[in-house]
């Protein structure tokens, strides 16, 4: 059955010319914050733990780090490798989800990079997903990946607060793009959708083919549920020494400061 995921990057790939000549700017800050940390433990051999297209990937490669890419999405990883190919990339990629990691690989890493950890929706889930993590880890190597901030508050009252911030932050719908190519045009809309403690971003997909329209959707939840607390336990559950948040002045689109949680083995 497809997922989500698979809907998603369906329609990204017939778009990417584009947003293909860009990626390397957008996609620059977090694999910047990335290498700072790994290069602070002096270590090179790293995972991208949510690859994707490997965009991130890529960019982590230019900045020297040996690093290879995974991804519980078939359709990206193999994409992934096609995009590596093109630009002469020498970077390996395969498929897995992060539960499955230890499993499907017998490489172990110093650092482990996961922009989408907190947009799992279960505990059952994140807690196995961060054994998964802990696994493909040399001892006192990192998990690097974004979440609730160490000093963040964890009261029910201040996560809606930060929850009607970020409903705020961008509008209900919105036209994403709009594309044509061999026949098919395909029109992206976002809808947006506010639940107890989550946000729900639909993608509409409207394809338009030979006088046919069709619909495709794909929806990805963003919950706001998982506290410092909460992201705290389960870490040191999963095998972990320790959590921390690291800040990194100015390194974020636009000047901005930007954080992430490390979590050592
Ligand atoms: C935000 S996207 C990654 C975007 C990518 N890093 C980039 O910058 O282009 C999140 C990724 O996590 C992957 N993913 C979600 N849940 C996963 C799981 N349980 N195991 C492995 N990959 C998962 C999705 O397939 C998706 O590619």
């Amino acid at each position: 059955m497809e997922t989500a995921w698979d809907t998603l990057y369906r329609w990204e790939w017939f778009h990417r010319e584009q947003w293909l000549p860009g990626f390397r700017e957008r996609k620059r800050h977090s694999p910047a914050a990335f290498k700072q940390i790994v290069d602070g433990l002096g270590g090179s051999f790293v995972l991208d733990s949510s690859c994707g297209f490997g965009l991130k990937t890529l960019v982590l490669h230019g900045l020297g780090l040996r690093v290879v890419g995974s991804d519980g999405c078939a359709f990206a990883v193999q994409k992934a490798r096609e995009l590596a190919a093109a630009e002469g990339q020498a970077v390996q990629f395969f498929s897995a989800p992060w539960a499955e990691l230890p499993e499907r690989t017998t490489d172990r890493f110093e650092g482990v990079f996961n922009d989408a950890l907190s947009w799992i929706v279960t505990r059952g889930k994140f807690e196995s997903a961060l054994r998964g993590l802990c696994g493909v880890l040399r001892p006192g190597g990192v998990l690097v990946f974004m979440g609730a901030a160490q000093d963040s508050p964890s009261d029910p009252e201040s996560r809606r607060r930060l929850l009607e911030s970020e409903w705020q932050r961008r509008p209900r719908f919105s036209i994403e793009w709009r594309y044509a190519r061999d026949a098919v045009t395909c029109t992206s809309l976002l809808v947006r959708e506010r639940g107890e403690m989550y946000v729900d971003e639909h993608h509409l997909f409207l394809i338009e083919e030979g006088g046919v329209q069709s619909l495709e959707t794909a929806t990805i939840r963003q919950p706001v549920y998982w506290h410092w607390p909460l992201l705290l336990e389960m870490v040191l559950q999963a095998g972990f020494a320790r959590l921390e948040t690291r800040t990194f002045p100015g390194l974020g689109a636009g000047g901005t400061t930007f954080r992430l949680n490390v979590a050592t083995r």
